[in-house]
């Protein structure tokens, strides 16, 4: 068994996992059910982990859980990339490090897109510097990885059901393992 994916699985499975953010859903809760949207789409092994672990960053950088709240950006997408990309894909990483800025790229070129974020995620909007302008949106899309985090952005948006059942952490060690830098 690969000790990093181990160790991921584990951290997901802690008492951290269990925190909420504001959400409905606890971050394990919400990582399980943006891997089973991943899937249910078709996605790549390698995006379904990105799925799965696309808010890590929430679980390591070891800020209070009501960050968003205190009007700070804890930067979680960077602070997960940064450590995932030690073992993980470019391919798994990108759409992690692009998630947030992939919800300030739908604000900006789709309509109605930000009357469907979560109250948690429309208060971080504001922090991480709102919609993007005319010449981000451009940058943004011809960034490496840009059309995967689109797509998982909308995964996390509706990976946010209360009570919903999905596979457990478990059913995604195969998923993790092919994402790794490393097999
Ligand atoms: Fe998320």
């Amino acid at each position: 068994m690969n000790a990093i994916v181990t160790a991921v699985l584990d951290v997901l499975g802690s008492e951290a996992g269990a925190a909420h953010y504001g959400e409905g859903v606890s971050q394990r809760e919400h990582a399980l059910q943006a891997a089973w949207l991943a899937e249910q789409a078709g996605a790549p092994a390698v995006l379904i982990a990105a799925a799965l672990l696309h808010d890590i960053g929430h679980l390591l950088h070891g800020l209070p859980e009501d960050i968003a709240a205190h009007g700070i950006d804890g930067r979680h997408e960077d602070v997960g990339a940064a450590w995932l990309e030690r073992h993980f894909l470019p391919a798994a990483v990108a759409p992690v490090r692009l998630h947030v800025a992939a919800k300030r790229y739908l604000v900006a070129v789709e309509p109605g897109y930000a009357t469907t974020l979560s109250p948690a995620s429309t208060r971080s909007l504001a922090l991480q510097g709102g919609a993007m302008d005319a010449e981000e949106c451009l940058a943004f899309r011809a960034l490496p990885g840009a059309a995967d985090a689109v797509a998982l952005r909308r995964w996390d948006d509706a990976a946010k059901r209360v009570g919903l059942a999905t596979p457990p952490l478990s059913r995604w060690r195969p998923h993790l393992c092919a994402a790794l830098r490393t097999p």
